[in-house]
Order: structure tokens, then C-alpha cells, then sequence
């Protein structure tokens, strides 16, 4: 099938940027392997099933699914994070998307909120592992991302009862988000900074004050799927 609408081009684009980006960037690929190092074996939906059975929660918002971490890079890198910046992942399971973020980029803060806590314990060990693993390194890097790991938290909470207004980029993997949980995360994204930015997988925020930067198709654990980012502006009142 030949498709080549507007969001599947970009998608190749994307690809073949991260391709060349990742030829070119060393320290990428030294992230990348200590990713791939430490995720290996790890089966996060099988901890998030057993929470999920353990605590009867059978509903669509906690089905489990990750970024890939080579693809996510990109996404970011579509945000413009800045140095000092503070990232949140809404729903961070077992802490992938956070570890990325905190390696590739240099974030001040990279808070992640989760609520089973089978998921909580599992990022919280796999920083842990990090951490061993680089400190135990010679490699040139080493300094650089043990400083960037220490800025990871892992907040075991619902992601509706946290004050998130100190974030300049919020990442929400929100596929399987019912309409209402969404409605709800909405809101309390009003009360993010103007110029933050928004990555949400699947969904579309439609309120002024969230402008479309980016869409396009990216690839996650589960396959290709659409990403939107936002930035929050200034709303403009009409009297
Ligand atoms: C699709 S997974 C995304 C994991 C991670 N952000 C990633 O992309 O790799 C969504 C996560 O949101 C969590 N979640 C769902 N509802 C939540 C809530 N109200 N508060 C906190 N976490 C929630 C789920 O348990 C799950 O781990």
C-alpha cells in the first residue's frame, strides 16, 4: 500500500533524522546501550498485571504499554528541551521514558508519577541499576549522566492529586486513557507555565491556549503511533 499522506512522510523523516543523529552522537549511543542493558529481561506488563490484579483494577487507564527509547529521543528533541528545564511523565511506569529523558537531555528535574506501586519500585530499581552500572564505568560520560540520574523522582501517587505547574515538558502515553481521565488531565494542564510543551501519544488537546507544534507518527512498544506536541500560550481574551 502506498501512503503518503503529510503524517506518514514526517514519520519517515523522523526515522531517518534519529538514524543520522545516532551515526553522528556517541554519547547517544553510550545511553542507548545502558537503556538497552538494563531493560533487558524486564517485563513491565507483567508487573503492572499483577498490581492490577492484586489491587482490582480493571480499567482501560492502566493498560500497560512503553516508548522505545531510541524513538523517544526524537520525540524530545521535536520539544526543544532546554538545559534546567524540569520534565514530567504522567503514568510512568517502569520509569523508561524517564531514564531516557534523563540521560539524553540536560533536565534539572525528571519527575515521573505513577500509581501502582509494583511499577514504582520497579523504575526505582532500575535507576538504582543504572546508577551501578555507571559508577562501576570508566567511560568518559560517567560524571555527566550520574549527575543527570540524581535528577530522576519517582512519585508514587495518582497523577490527578500532583501539583505539576513547574514543568516545562510534560509527556503523557495516553493511548489507552479513557475520555474522562483525559478531560481531567486537561484541566490540570492549565496550569503549566506558557512556552511549556505537551507530548501526548494518541490524544489532541483542543482549548486555545494549547497550539499544535509537531504531529506526526512515531514508533512505541506496541508499533507506530501518532504523537502531538503542544505548547501552552498565552490565552488571548475577547472582550
Ligand atoms: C501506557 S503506560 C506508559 C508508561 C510510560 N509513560 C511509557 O510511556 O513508557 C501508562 C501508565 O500510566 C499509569 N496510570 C494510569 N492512570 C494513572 C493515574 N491516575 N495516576 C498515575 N498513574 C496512572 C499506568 O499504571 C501505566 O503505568
Amino acid at each position: 500500500m502506498h501512503d503518503d499522506s503529510p503524517a506518514m512522510i514526517k514519520s519517515f523523516t523522523n526515522l531517518l533524522m534519529g538514524r543520522r543523529a545516532r551515526m553522528v552522537n556517541k554519547s547517544e549511543e553510550t545511553a542507548l546501550s545502558l537503556l538497552n542493558k538494563i531493560y533487558d529481561h524486564v517485563n513491565a506488563e507483567l508487573v503492572s498485571k499483577n498490581d492490577r490484579v492484586k489491587l482490582n483494577m480493571d480499567e482501560d487507564n492502566f493498560i500497560y504499554g512503553e516508548i522505545v527509547p531510541a524513538s523517544f529521543v526524537r520525540i524530545l528533541e521535536r520539544a526543544s528541551p532546554q538545559p534546567g528545564e524540569v520534565f514530567y511523565d504522567l503514568g510512568s511506569g517502569s520509569g523508561k521514558a524517564l531514564l531516557t529523558a534523563a540521560l539524553h537531555y540536560d533536565f534539572s528535574e525528571v519527575i515521573g508519577i505513577e500509581l501502582l506501586p509494583g511499577l514504582c519500585q520497579l523504575a526505582n530499581n532500575l535507576v538504582f541499576q543504572a546508577n551501578e552500572a555507571l559508577a562501576s564505568s570508566h567511560q568518559a560520560y560517567a560524571d555527566i549522566y550520574l549527575r543527570r540520574l540524581s535528577s530522576i523522582k519517582i512519585v508514587a501517587d495518582n497523577f490527578h492529586h500532583q501539583d505539576i505547574s513547574s514543568a516545562d515538558i510534560v509527556f503523557i502515553n495516553a493511548t489507552c486513557f479513557s475520555y474522562g481521565t483525559w478531560e481531567k488531565m486537561i484541566d490540570s494542564l492549565e496550569s503549566i507555565k506558557n512556552g511549556s510543551r505537551v507530548i501526548v501519544t494518541s490524544k489532541k488537546i483542543k482549548r486555545d491556549q494549547f497550539l499544535l507544534l509537531d504531529e506526526g507518527l512515531d514508533l512505541m512498544g506496541w508499533g507506530m503511533n501518532s504523537v502531538n506536541i503542544y505548547k501552552k500560550v498565552r490565552q488571548v481574551l475577547i472582550c
